[in-house]
């Protein structure tokens, strides 16, 4: 129907006629003329009905109101001085009407397109019309991009697009599972896969070599900004490979994805050690876009003249005091705020944050009695400090000073009044050698997923055992992760028992693919990008649910379509169900 888009059009093409289809995204009547705002998927174009030119024209326009569905005949007209709307991309032009068509009408819209001033409930409630915006449409065309760019990088590599089952059995990644009750097999579930993982392995076993999905997965657990119930992955899956054949596509298709949004990425990216990420950073997944190194002070501390500190220092295995410099700090935070700072590490388990300031004559603060002037000096040193510099002391068990240090790191980048992040900057970094178990309440669990291969188990602790698992992350948020896995049955086995899953319940959850790791698995590993975590860092959106067409709120439903909701009783039964009667 239409000749072309509002934004297509510009100066060169004035005198042109022009058949436009779009919605009404306002109305004006000035002395009679009227003005009306074409807005399609590109964006707005004026349109301008005189009634001394075209009486019928100037009829229909008359009735029309916001968003309303017009198809526009005119003609381009360039916009006299003093007329032009710098605010518009088409505002040097309009369209003078020749016939105009009602198409559709709308009732009075519960916002106005564009307005992101209202809540996000009402504009999730009727999300479809939050995505006329044409911002909104270009979210996603960025998005398609990027999902081309992917498919066709890893197609380049030789890889197959290969899809997996939705009702499938439970697929362990550290969330719950969404369960799909069975009419057919009575008080039997299919899981809805928390992600491809098994499936892909076994394309492996099955010689493919090189599989790819841009795969939905879903996990029942607690939402955040970055966290969706159902998410997008773009999983991936190659055989006879070590961790720098997989980490080298990673980054090819990294850099594909960001150029097809017009970004230059540089690779190889940077690496850090899990331990040296958590030593350095407080976090295993460091934001790079700012210094701020921790470095450990325990041996000055161990000499001080405060039980609380040597107490601590006494254990230097399982505690840690870490110094974090923050560059100019004293010349910008008050007494006040600083401790103000104290309360917010409290929150996360700290039992205070000591400081000293870098004046002109040397380390001042509460803590300075308990030094001597030679360990100062080395403060000094160690640290790096220097004039109108604070450094900020934690102390603790290591795995509490790991977590607020890092937090407060993050804390102090982010302030107001040091603002040392910059947005428009890209920091990639590998995060590598994680743990392969970790012990929560007295449980061993595996870091990653329990198909992980452990790079050596000849050690006396079990936390001492290193994964060949990476994660990459970017302006510190996890984007993905993968690993190279067992392909061993008996491999396999052993770490199921370290895990305390015994031969039985190993059976019964994967003895597929036990099984199938009995008929000459090859060696393989692979990796998953979050792709709405990836839309939504590459689009610099606050929320993931920006990058989702239809996306869930933060308790999991749909605000628009009321899902979850009831169903009927009938439909229960059928599926072999009774509902507790729930106290109301
Ligand atoms: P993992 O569990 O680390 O690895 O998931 C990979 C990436 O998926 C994204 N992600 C999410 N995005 C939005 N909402 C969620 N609830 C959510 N959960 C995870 C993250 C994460 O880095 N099978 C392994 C991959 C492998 O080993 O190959 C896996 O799923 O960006």
């Amino acid at each position: 129907m239409r000749s072309h888009f509002c934004t297509d059009l510009s100066e060169v093409n004035v005198g042109q006629k022009v058949v436009l289809c779009g919605w009404a995204n306002s109305y004006r009547d000035h002395g009679g003329i009227v003005f009306i705002d074409l807005r399609d998927k590109s964006g707005l174009i004026q349109l301008v009905c005189d009634p001394t030119d075209n009486v019928h024209a100037h009829k229909v326009a008359s009735e029309v109101r916001d968003e309303f569905v017009l198809i526009a005949h005119g003609h381009i007209r360039a916009r006299g001085e003093g007329l032009i709307n710098p605010r518009l991309k088409t505002g040097t032009i309009e369209v003078v009407i020749d016939e105009l068509i009602i198409e559709n009408r709308s009732e009075p819209v519960p916002f106005q397109i564009g307005d992101n001033s209202v809540g996000e409930e009402i504009r999730l409630k009727y999300r479809y019309l939050d995505l006329r915006n044409p911002a909104m449409y270009k979210t996603f065309l960025l998005r398609s991009k990027a999902a081309i760019a992917a498919r066709n990088t890893l197609d380049k590599l030789g890889f197959l697009e290969v899809e997996t089952p939705i009702l499938t059995k439970s697929t362990p990644e550290g969330a719950r599972d969404y369960l799909v009750p069975s009419r057919v097999h009575e008080g039997e579930f299919y899981a809805l896969p928390q992600s491809p993982q098994l499936f892909k392995q076994l394309l492996m076993v099955g010689g493919f070599d090189r599989y790819f999905q841009i795969a939905r997965c879903f996990r029942d657990e607690d939402l955040r900004a970055d966290r969706q119930p159902e998410f997008t992955q773009i999983d991936v899956e190659m055989s006879f490979c070590n961790q720098e054949d997989v980490i080298r596509v990673a980054e090819e298709l990294i850099v594909a994805m960001f150029e097809s949004a017009g970004h230059t990425v540089t690779t190889p990216f940077n690496r850090i050690k899990f331990n040296d990420a958590m030593e350095w950073y407080g976090s295993d997944k460091p934001d790079m876009r700012y210094d701020l190194k921790m470095v450990d002070v325990i041996d000055i501390f161990a000499r001080c003249d405060n039980e609380i500190f040597t107490g601590i220092a006494a254990n230097p295995k399982m505690n840690r005091i870490k110094a974090l410099r923050v560059p100019g700090a004293d010349l910008v935070f008050s007494k006040r705020e600083m401790k103000s700072f104290d309360d917010y590490v409290r929150k996360f388990g700290a039992k205070g944050l000591g400081y000293f300031q870098m004046k002109e004559d040397g380390l001042k603060g509460p803590l300075e009695k308990f030094f001597l002037p030679e360990d100062l000096q080395l403060l000094v040193e160690r640290t790096g400090m220097e004039v109108g510099d604070v450094v900020f002391f934690g102390a603790g068990d290591k795995t509490t000073v790991w977590d607020y240090m890092g937090r407060f790191r993050i804390f102090i980048a982010e302030h107001e009044k040091m603002n040392l992040i910059d947005k428009d900057r890209f920091e990639f970094v590998w995060v590598v050698d994680f743990p392969m178990f970790e012990i929560e309440n007295g449980r061993v669990k595996a870091l990653h997923h329990p198909f992980t291969m452990p790079r050596d188990l000849n050690h006396e602790h079990l936390d001492d055992i290193e994964s060949i698992a990476y994660d990459i992350v970017l302006n510190g948020v996890e984007l993905g992760g993968g690993s190279i896995r067992i392909h061993k049955q008996e491999l396999q086995s052993q770490i199921f028992h370290l895990l305390g899953i015994g031969e039985e319940e190993a059976q019964e959850k994967f003895g597929f693919l036990l099984d199938a790791l009995k008929f000459g698995a090859p060696p393989h590993g692979g990796f998953a990008l979050g792709f709405d975590r990836f839309m939504m860092l590459l689009s610099k959106k606050e929320s993931i649910r920006d990058v989702i067409a239809f996306p869930k709120t933060q308790k999991a439903s749909c605000i628009m379509t009321d899902a979850p909701n009831t169903v009927d009783i009938a439909q229960l039964r059928e599926l072999h169900i009774r509902l507790r009667e729930t106290a109301k």
